[in-house]
């Protein structure tokens, strides 16, 4: 999904500086710690909560320059947030490569999500703002506490759709909402249109965390279009919204019941034939219109923020997530 986004984004130019700056920043180091940075912020990574954040910062004195490091932050915080997921998912593949735990060890990926962890409140710090820094520590928070909560409601298959929510808005929504506050904060927004951008990165957030749990379970994706691993959430016991609109249907529901155990992980073969059956029941078509009625939500909000340069920026993110929703079947 979202191949071409950097490119068919008006803001590609910026896009692009920024490339160039996180090039600058993992050249300035050797050894394994280059190699390790290398392989995740070189590898790809589609950029979005920077675009949110750069669309969001839209003024008539927009500098790319001065916000590129507030940039890079959220760039780092979340690829941070993506080494040390990879461990907790033991997931192997991320960005189209090994994930650093895979390539070195649960030590060296600890510390390089760490860095880049604390990297992101240098850069934060140079803007010399508390409220950036209140933002970013409150986000950093929910995202662990969101990691916390999926562990620990890993395999309760009576979950409600508000604790999947609930779970997704920390885990996810959280850094959406950074993203768009912090550019709203250093474009000198109304308190107002802080508010609302914190709302639409939240609808917008849940919206692209629906989908990517689609993407978990497209099993007929080929191997080549694979930049992460297809079916970890269901053999790591993650109870996702598909899964959860999937177990409505009571014949799904006792069939996974003797399907998912207190085994460790659940293996390749039972997660595919619960994959399976999950298209048997209509979740996939519930889970795309729940992305339908957030995406329609945060264009709600849209209608809302001043400055057309942001409104149509930020109209054309939501259109590219419509666009690119996952085609499972
Ligand atoms: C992956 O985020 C983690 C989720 C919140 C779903 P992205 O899909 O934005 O990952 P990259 O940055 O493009 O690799
Ligand atoms: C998002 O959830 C992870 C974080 C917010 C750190 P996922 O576990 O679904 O993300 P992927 O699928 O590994 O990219
Ligand atoms: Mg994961
Ligand atoms: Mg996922």
């Amino acid at each position: 999904m979202f191949e071409n986004f950097k490119k068919s984004l008006f803001l590609k130019n910026d896009l692009e500086e920024l490339e160039n700056y996180i090039k600058g920043f993992v050249s300035d180091f050797d050894g394994i710690l280059q190699e390790a940075l290398s392989n995740t912020l070189l590898a790809g990574g589609k950029r979005i909560r920077p675009a949110l954040f750069l669309i969001c910062a839209k003024n008539e004195e927009y500098d790319v320059k001065y916000l590129i490091p507030a940039a890079a932050a959220i760039e780092f915080l979340h690829t941070a947030s993506l080494i040390h997921d990879d461990i907790i998912d033991k997931s192997l593949l991320r960005r189209g490569r090994k994930t650093i735990h895979n390539i070195y060890d649960k030590d060296t990926a600890r510390y390089v999500g760490d860095y880049l962890f604390t990297y992101s409140f240098f850069l934060l710090n140079t803007y010399r703002n508390s409220k950036i820094l209140r933002e970013m520590s409150d986000t950093s928070q929910l995202l662990v506490i969101g990691e916390f909560d999926q562990i620990k409601t890993k395999k309760i298959l009576d979950q409600s759709e508000a604790t999947y929510i609930e779970k997704i808005n920390e885990k996810t929504s959280s850094l959406f909402k950074l993203s768009c506050v912090l550019g709203g904060i250093l474009s000198g927004s109304s308190d107002d249109d802080i508010e609302n951008l914190r709302k639409f990165g939240g609808y917008l957030g849940i919206a692209f965390q629906i989908n990517d749990d689609l993407i978990d379970i497209n099993i007929n994706k080929p191997k080549e279009k694979l930049d992460k691993p297809i079916g970890n959430d269901i053999r790591q016991g993650n109870v996702t919204l598909p899964l959860i609109y999937a177990l409505k249907n009571k014949n799904f529901k006792e069939k996974i019941e003797s399907l998912i155990d207190n085994s460790e992980a659940i293996d390749d073969d039972r997660a595919k034939r619960i994959i399976s059956m999950i298209y048997e029941t209509d979740a996939i078509k519930l889970s795309r219109q729940k992305i339908y009625f957030y995406l329609k939500e945060a264009k709600k909000v849209i209608k809302l923020i001043n400055c057309p340069g942001r409104k149509n920026g930020l109209i054309e993110i939501c259109d590219l997530l419509l666009n690119s929703i996952e085609k499972t079947k």
